[in-house]
């Protein structure tokens, strides 16, 4: 099959696509054809080496944590799911023809394997957020960096929760952000007055590591209403930086049920194919991504 890996540590250049060994389910795994995989943040950082800590590597690597496809082996202790099932989930080296899932779930009624294959981390970073904030019905939520990925669903979830979102973009996003139900103002000179003027805000989310913690703990009056997923110096302002996955079976399944009740959409920003992952990263690691980026096999 072909796989995109690499064998060193370093830029979009060392993603080679080459041919592989199929891997195969082991117990309490599935394998599915992959049809889309998700490209996320943490697949750049991965590939730069700079997250060794929390993710360990062994080289050489294949990328990819996200991804949709077709079930076509299911490991031992496995039920409920069979081959010629669609699902989306979490594995490893989704970026492949071929990939082992550790957390799936079956994909709902209309959703496309292009869009499924850009859920499940946001989905679990979103719902993971959202908890530890403390954030409840009838409060503000300030969000900042809230047209990316793990944003688009924070805003879709706050909103079913009857949670108020102020969230901060680029002027090009200011009317996505409206489209989920948030109000929406730019980052940049002025920001802080500029969300002050909209209002009060009970927490706050951090999810673009812009260098804002400060202000944050400012507007929320608290750091520990502040949470972090992007800004490692937070806690030198109290705040707590979240980087521990919470249960991604729980998050699909709240995928399932957000998005069947019509209640959830991330949008594609781009699909690619497996040949050009250097160019999504590239544009991923760019920083400005609307939803979510994903490879097509
Ligand atoms: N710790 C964890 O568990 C965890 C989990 C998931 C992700 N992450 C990290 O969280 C970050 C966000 O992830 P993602 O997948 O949502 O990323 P993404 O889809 O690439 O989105 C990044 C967003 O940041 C916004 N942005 C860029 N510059 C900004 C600024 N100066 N101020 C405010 N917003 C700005 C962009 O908005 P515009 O396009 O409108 O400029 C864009 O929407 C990444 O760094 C990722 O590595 C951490």
């Amino acid at each position: 099959m072909k796989k995109v890996s690499f064998t060193e540590f370093g830029g979009p250049d060392v993603l080679r696509l080459v041919d592989a060994e199929e891997p195969h389910a082991g117990p309490g795994q599935i394998r599915i054809a992959v049809r889309a995989a998700g490209v996320n943040p943490v697949d750049w950082r991965i590939r730069e080496g700079q997250i060794l800590g929390a993710h360990p590597v062994e080289l050489p690597s294949g990328v990819g944590q996200d991804a949709s496809g077709v079930v076509d082996e299911v490991g031992e202790g496995v039920e409920g799911v069979e081959a010629g099932d669609h699902v989306f989930g979490e594995g490893s080296a989704t970026y492949a023809e071929f990939a082992v899932l550790s957390a799936w779930a079956r994909m709902p009624e209309g959703l496309t394997f292009e869009e499924a294959a850009g859920y499940p981390s946001v989905v679990e970073t979103a719902l993971r957020v959202i908890r530890e904030v403390g954030v409840r019905s009838g409060q503000t939520l300030l969000v900042s960096g809230a047209s990316g990925g793990v944003g688009s669903a924070v805003l879709q979830i706050a909103r079913d929760r009857g949670i108020t979102v102020i969230g901060t973009a680029g002027a090009a996003n200011q009317e996505y952000l409206r489209s989920l139900g948030a109000v929406a103002t730019t980052y940049g000179e002025g920001w802080v007055e500029r969300v002050r003027r909209l209002g009060h805000v009970d927490a706050a989310l951090d999810l673009a590591g812009s260098g804002v913690i400060r202000e944050l703990v400012e507007l929320t009056g608290d750091p520990r209403k502040v949470i972090s997923i992007a800004d490692l110096g937070a806690p030198e302002f109290g705040v707590r930086f979240s980087g521990v996955a919470g249960s991604v079976p729980e998050a699909l399944g709240e995928a399932v049920d957000l998005i069947s009740r019509g209640k959830l959409h991330i949008p594609v920003e781009k699909s690619y194919t497996l040949a050009e992952a250097a160019a999504a990263h590239i544009d991923s690691h760019a920083g400005h991504t609307r939803g979510r980026r994903v490879l097509v096999v």
